[in-house]
């Protein structure tokens, strides 16, 4: 494994962008999509629970599983690899940018700043259809979901659903990162979903030099100009040592 050539790479680099996918918080025991869905939720299909559609037909089962992620994402805490993240960022303002498809919000409490949460932050909520003024002159009704005392206007996780848009803006910083990097490091994805890894793809092409870190082979080997096989909380810290 190349661990001194890739340090190596980090150091050159002027500018560094980490995209980052479930493996990323795997080590700090976050319940991975799938995994989240075990004991009551196992019999129900992503398409039930992380879609408007899903929600709109059921917005309490929705909202409960939401509660449920949220209680046990609360319970975890950040890695070493997200410490080496931020610690790292600190040390070198400017340098790095932290692209995430996860909603745990691991990231932002282990300190790195500027984070683009380009699936959302599953601890957000915001209105299901456009807020008028009678949405926020008031707290909403406790319920579940909670909704507004006027005109019934639902909370809903502020994360991306399938099918959805991305924040407009986080994926333009992100596409705008991955141009202007001359190392990109991808943490922990499979690569599989769009448009998140498709910024490996604009990096390569801009010819920034491509860096996996993963255990297991991902979508993203073949864009690679190095792939370390191994856990982020294991490699980050021994990448990220200047
Ligand atoms: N360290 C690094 N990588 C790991 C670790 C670890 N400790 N454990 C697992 N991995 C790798 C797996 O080998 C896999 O390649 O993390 C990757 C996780 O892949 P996915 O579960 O597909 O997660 P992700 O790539 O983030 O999924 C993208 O799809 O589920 C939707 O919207 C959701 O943001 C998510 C998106």
């Amino acid at each position: 494994m190349n661990l001194d050539r890739v340090r190596g790479w980090v150091a050159a680099a002027g500018r560094v962008a980490v995209l980052t996918g479930a493996g990323m918080s795997q080590e700090s025991g976050v319940p991975t999509f799938r995994d989240a869905q075990t004991g009551l939720w196992a019999h129900f299909r992503p398409e039930e629970l992380a879609t408007e559609e899903g929600f709109r037909a059921d917005p309490q089962r929705v909202w409960d599983w939401y509660a449920q992620r949220r209680a046990a994402m609360a319970q975890v805490a950040p890695n070493a690899g997200h410490v080496a993240l931020a610690d790292y960022g600190r040390r070198h303002p400017g340098k790095l940018t932290v692209i995430t498809q996860n909603v745990d919000g691991l990231h932002q409490r282990a300190g790195s700043a500027g984070v683009l949460a380009l699936h959302g932050n599953i601890f957000e909520d915001r209105w299901v259809e456009p807020p008028r003024a009678c949405c926020s002159s008031r707290p909403p009704v406790e319920a579940r979901p909670p909704r507004c005392a006027v005109c019934g206007n639902l909370r809903r996780p502020a994360v991306v659903w399938f099918g959805e848009m991305l924040p407009e803006a986080a994926l333009e910083a992100a596409e705008q990162a991955a141009q202007a990097c001359q190392l990109m490091l991808v943490v922990g994805t499979s690569g599989a979903v769009y448009p998140a890894a498709g910024l490996a793809h604009v990096a390569s092409e801009a010819g920034a030099r491509v860096v996996v870190l993963n255990p297991h082979p991902s979508d993203l080997d073949s864009v690679a100009d190095e792939v370390l096989r191994g856990t982020a909380a294991t490699l980050l810290p021994k990448l990220l040592v200047d």
